[in-house]
């Protein structure tokens, strides 16, 4: 099983905007089986088609699997669209696009996210805390959009900065 590689920052195709997927067919559900794979890999809790380079609607999102059971339930979320968005939740958040940084991001606490499955169905999820910070992360990445812009200028500039050289230093060494 090859795993695909997670593009990281500055790389330009983190900020297209995805498009929406019309035909669920065997390259989307290929697509939806690599996505989780790498999720569960890397480890994550998230992970949205652009990040492995596929400028499409579809994100993976498993919030509770690292927890003791550790059972894996992956929700396939095609085409996401976030609604009801209420209250306001401040989750300290990474990314694996976003090498060696984590931050806090303010988010809403709660939305409903509303998608198609894989079989093309129809699914709602009211969703609160850490699901619904995933949500906005993961949907998020499908315009283009990373936690970083979502932090202060300085916060990110520093970051800028330090990944710039962390880049330069490992072009010298390669
Ligand atoms: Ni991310």
């Amino acid at each position: 099983m090859a795993i695909r590689e997670v593009l990281k920052f500055p790389d330009p195709r983190l900020r297209e905007i995805s498009k929406p997927i019309l035909e669920i067919n065997d390259e989307i559900r290929e697509l939806a089986r690599d996505l989780c794979d790498v999720m569960y890999d890397e480890p994550g809790i998230g992970l949205a088609a652009p990040q492995v380079g596929v400028p499409l609607r579809l994100i993976v999102v498993d919030t509770t699997w690292t927890e003791e059971d550790a059972e894996r339930r992956p929700l396939i979320l095609i085409n996401p669209e976030l609604s009801e968005h209420e209250g306001a939740i401040i989750w300290k958040e990474g990314c694996l696009s976003v090498p060696d940084f984590e931050s806090e991001v303010e988010r809403s606490e709660k939305v409903r996210l509303i998608a198609q499955d894989l079989e093309g169905e129809e699914v709602t999820i009211d969703a609160k805390e850490l699901q619904a910070v995933c949500f906005q992360h993961e949907a998020d990445h499908l315009d283009g959009v990373l936690f970083i812009d979502r932090i202060s200028r300085l916060k990110r500039n520093l970051y800028v900065k330090r990944r710039k050289k962390q880049l330069k230093q490992e072009l010298e060494e390669a």
